[in-house]
């Protein structure tokens, strides 16, 4: 089975976040956390560092946005160079045709659960999506402790997805790390963020590897 490793930059050294993405060239995607200080307690980038970001790395960015009203601001980080855009189901005011505004621009469009969302009310409408993203951590800082009491609601949403018959991701995002990831793999997840984990590590490439290793062991 074919997992995905996303590092977060939120991990890495603002000042140097050129070097920091430089320094994962194994990643599948570069995970860009967007915090606003309404939705989350925490306040980090927003457009123009995305933008600068896309001429900087010819990386797929996978945008996470941690931010009131997306459904006004989501499809501004298609434009500024976003292949995905995640946005919360508890802050967007249309989630579907917020989705399918994503697609028609061009982007995967992904659905963000916080660890107190449940997933089965939205069991109709994950087939607008690319990915569904199950927080494992409460959204807003990194280095947090991962939250195995989700593995259960990680693997109703692979099921529901098996269920849809279509070809829809699932991410998990907070406390990733070689301890960690292999619960998340058996229930099912097949994309991972990992903060903390790759750029905390002497070698964040080979931590990238070493986590994707994980499916295969
Ligand atoms: C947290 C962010 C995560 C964060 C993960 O709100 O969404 O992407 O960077 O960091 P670690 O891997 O350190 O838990
Ligand atoms: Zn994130």
């Amino acid at each position: 089975m074919g997992i995905q490793i996303t590092p977060s930059i939120l991990a890495a050294d603002f000042a140097n976040l050129d070097r920091d993405i430089a320094a994962v060239p194994s990643a599948d995607a570069i995970h860009v956390d967007v915090m606003d200080n309404h939705f989350v307690p925490n306040l980090t980038i927003g457009l123009p560092v995305v933008e600068a970001i896309r001429k900087r790395t010819t990386h797929d960015l996978d945008l996470h946005l941690m931010i009131e009203d997306p459904d006004r601001w989501a499809p501004e980080y298609v434009e500024a160079g976003a292949q995905s855009v995640s946005f919360h189901v508890e802050a967007a005011a249309a989630p579907v045709r917020l989705a399918r505004e994503l697609r028609a621009l061009g982007a995967k469009a992904a659905l963000g659960l916080k660890p107190a969302t449940p997933i089965e009310p939205y069991a109709d409408i994950l087939a607008e999506f690319d990915k569904i993203l199950i927080m494992t951590v409460e959204p807003g800082f990194g280095g947090q402790a991962f939250l195995d009491i989700m593995m259960p609601k990680v693997r109703r949403t692979r099921e529901l997805i098996k269920g849809s018959g279509r070809q829809i991701a699932l991410q998990v995002d907070g406390g990733i790390s070689e301890r960690t990831i292999d619960q998340a793999i058996a229930a099912g997840a097949d994309v991972f963020v990992a903060g903390s984990a790759v750029y905390g590590a002497d070698d964040p490439d080979a931590m990238v590897r070493s986590l994707r290793a994980h499916a295969d062991a």
